[in-house]
């Protein structure tokens, strides 16, 4: 392959040539095609997963007359991450290592009105037979030091492919509409900028995650007191 450079001799890389396929080697081709194939695995566990979210939230919200699932959200974690992520933790750079020590490649956030419908959604899911949990950890009942709280799982669900069933490992993140719009902005205030010595600001953001959490505490006590009193919903 061509590569051009600058009169410095450094890689110009805005005119760097694509390869034709003649000249890509046949191992490289390989390894994409099995990247390609363990994501496809990943996706489809999603769409299990995804899938058994739904169900739960149909019979809920026949039994409960209001759905306790707002939506649900899913990603596959990009290439770079993925390897950025590898790297982070000093594992092997393969397709074996990504698979053995990832419990986040797939992920699934879903999104609760209410704080105890994350419980009842969890348990439900916790429940089913062919789900098996490898980790929980409750940042709702333990909230980060930064305020953050949400319900995390690492569960493992099997996926039935053409001539082997795979169990596949998925990360499901469960919060209230009120803790996902104060993680979303933390995200985007924070991504790629070091606050460790900011102070004041990560004091402000946690007084702000405690003002959110008991909002959603005094929603639910609101519910229940609508429902104690048997107030019903107008069709
Ligand atoms: P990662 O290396 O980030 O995957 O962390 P971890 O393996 O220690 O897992 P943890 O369950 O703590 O966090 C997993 C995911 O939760 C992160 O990738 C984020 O999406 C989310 N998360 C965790 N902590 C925070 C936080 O303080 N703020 C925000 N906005 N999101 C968080
Ligand atoms: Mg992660």
């Amino acid at each position: 392959m061509e590569i051009s450079r600058t009169p410095n001799n450094e890689l110009d890389q805005s005119i760097v040539r694509v390869p034709d396929m003649a000249e890509v080697p046949e191992s490289l081709i390989h390894v994409g095609r099995q990247f390609q194939q363990v994501m496809m695995m990943y996706s489809c566990a999603i769409r299990e997963v995804k899938t058994k979210l739904e169900v739960l939230n149909d019979e809920l919200s026949v039994r409960n007359q209001r759905n306790p699932i707002e939506m649900i959200q899913s990603r596959i974690k990009k290439p770079a991450s993925i390897m950025e992520k590898l790297r982070r933790r000093g594992y092997p750079l393969s397709l074996e290592s990504l698979v053995e020590n990832l419990d986040d490649v797939a992920g699934i956030r879903v999104i609760c009105s209410f704080i105890d419908d994350i419980y009842e959604v969890a348990d439900m899911l916790i429940r089913q037979d062919d789900v098996r949990v490898i980790a929980i950890k409750d940042y709702f009942k333990s909230p980060k030091a930064n305020g953050y709280r949400s319900y995390h799982m690492i569960i493992e669900v099997p996926v039935f492919f053409s001539d082997r069933k795979k169990p596949m490992r998925v990360e499901v993140q469960i919060r209230t509409m009120a803790m996902d719009f104060w993680a979303s902005l933390d995200h985007q205030l924070k991504y790629k900028k070091e606050l460790g010595e900011e102070t004041d600001i990560s004091e402000e953001l946690r007084e702000c995650a405690d003002v959110i959490a008991r909002t959603d505490e005094r929603m639910l006590e609101i519910r229940k007191k609508i429902e104690a009193r048997g107030i019903t919903v107008r069709e």
